[in-house]
């Protein structure tokens, strides 16, 4: 019978897999005294003047709902906290929902705009999650494949596969700083895109969620240079240290985000109101906060991947979020999950392979969002094993 049933299920789901990312890490997080590089997690516990918010907000008995975009206060010190820092504007009262992470952004984002048959360009490699969304909502990924131009999108292939789809295509998925990679994109580079895409009525989903982890140059933000077509995403995970409270938000033109809020009720009602109070406090009185934390990522990185160049792993350098793509080196092979999973038993070093992520094969995704200690036993250990081997 439940065989039966199970037959009867969403056709879109026969074609949508789990993480490949949380299988990997279940599969060798068993293994004695292995060292995780592996989940996209700031190691840093939330600062603690938001968590006395948090608990505040418990004592003060604030265990009821909040409207269904989230608290004003909180819809407005966002709206802040984007003005302030990125130059992008937008009205608290309309243009922002508050959602149960920046996944919850995603999720109402394209749930709200896609119809069967649509097209989304979406560049590779990226954040994995986008492609079953886009895949469950009936439409298609378009991908663009920037391996074999650094990691880095080009106006020319943006622009030559906008118009290649231009009958299909609603919308563009852009990350930046971008996972997995940490490539970023300047204001130059931007203002290249967006006279591209302006060019065309399409949607373009920006998930900045680690704004405010650059390095080198402050971030610069669509929801400033393309706010009439921009759906803006963004949180306080990364910046704040924040991923298990679970607020994002999205911000973009008035109409859309009415549409987009829909969507997030129907699936949530509303994000939980102690952590919207933290997050409040968070970008109220700690705006700041991730900087303090950048300091310390911009000192893993240089470490890391000096490390890795030494053994012989080529990285880009990332200037952004809190990962490297290292490519694994030609002796190894091009299978990164045999080789991820050999350096996990044989080395006790875990590590993302890059065939978790589409064009992602020969690589590796190496977080450093974990103690210097941590690092420094992982490379130690990645050393002998490259020496050995
Ligand atoms: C690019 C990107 N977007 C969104 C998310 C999810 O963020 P949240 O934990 O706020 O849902 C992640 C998490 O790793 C990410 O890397």
């Amino acid at each position: 019978m439940a065989k039966e049933l199970a037959s009867l299920m969403k056709n879109e789901l026969a074609n949508v897999e789990a993480s490949a990312i949380l299988q990997f890490d279940k599969d060798i997080s068993q293994i004695p005294g292995i060292v995780k590089l592996t989940l996209g997690e700031p190691d840093f516990n939330t600062p603690d003047h938001v968590k006395k918010a948090g608990e505040a907000s418990i004592a003060a008995d604030h265990s009821h709902y909040t409207q269904s975009p989230g608290l004003p206060a909180l819809r407005q010190a966002i709206a802040a906290f984007l003005a302030n820092k990125y130059r992008a504007h937008y009205d608290p009262e309309t243009q922002i929902i508050t959602t149960i992470g920046a996944s919850g952004a995603i999720y109402a984002s394209l749930t709200a705009i896609l119809n069967p048959g649509d097209e989304v360009i979406v560049p590779i490699p990226t954040f994995p999650q986008y492609l079953p969304i886009i895949k469950l909502n009936g439409a298609t990924p378009v991908y663009i494949d920037t391996s074999v131009d650094n990691f880095v999108l080009t106006p020319e292939k943006l622009a030559a596969t906008l118009a290649a789809h231009r009958d299909k295509v609603k919308a563009i998925v852009l990350n930046y700083p971008t996972n997995p990679t940490g490539v970023t994109y300047r204001r130059a580079e931007l203002e290249a895109f967006v006279a591209i895409l302006r060019q065309y009525d399409i949607f373009v989903i920006s998930d900045e969620i680690y704004s405010e982890l650059t390095y080198g140059a402050p971030h610069v933000s669509l929801g400033e240079l393309l706010p009439d077509q921009t759906l803006l995403i963004n949180g306080v995970s990364k910046s704040h240290a924040m991923t298990g409270w679970r607020i994002g938000y999205v911000a973009g033109p008035a109409a859309v985000i009415a549409k987009v809020g829909l969507v997030h009720q129907l699936t949530a009602t509303a994000a939980a109101t102690m952590a919207q109070e933290a997050a409040l406090e968070a970008l109220q009185a700690g705006p700041d906060d991730g900087l303090k934390m950048q300091v310390e990522y911009q000192s893993r990185r240089d470490y890391l991947v000096q490390q890795l160049n030494e053994l012989g792993f080529t990285t880009a350098k990332p200037a952004g979020a809190f990962y490297v793509f290292a490519r694994i080196p030609e002796r190894f092979g091009h299978d990164s999950l045999a080789f991820a999973y050999r350096l996990a038993k044989e080395a006790q070093v875990a590590v993302i392979p890059g065939s978790a992520f589409p064009a992602g094969e020969g690589y590796l995704r190496i977080s450093y969002a974990a103690s210097m200690t941590k690092l420094e036993t992982a490379c130690q250990r990645l050393a002998a094993f490259v020496a050995a081997n």
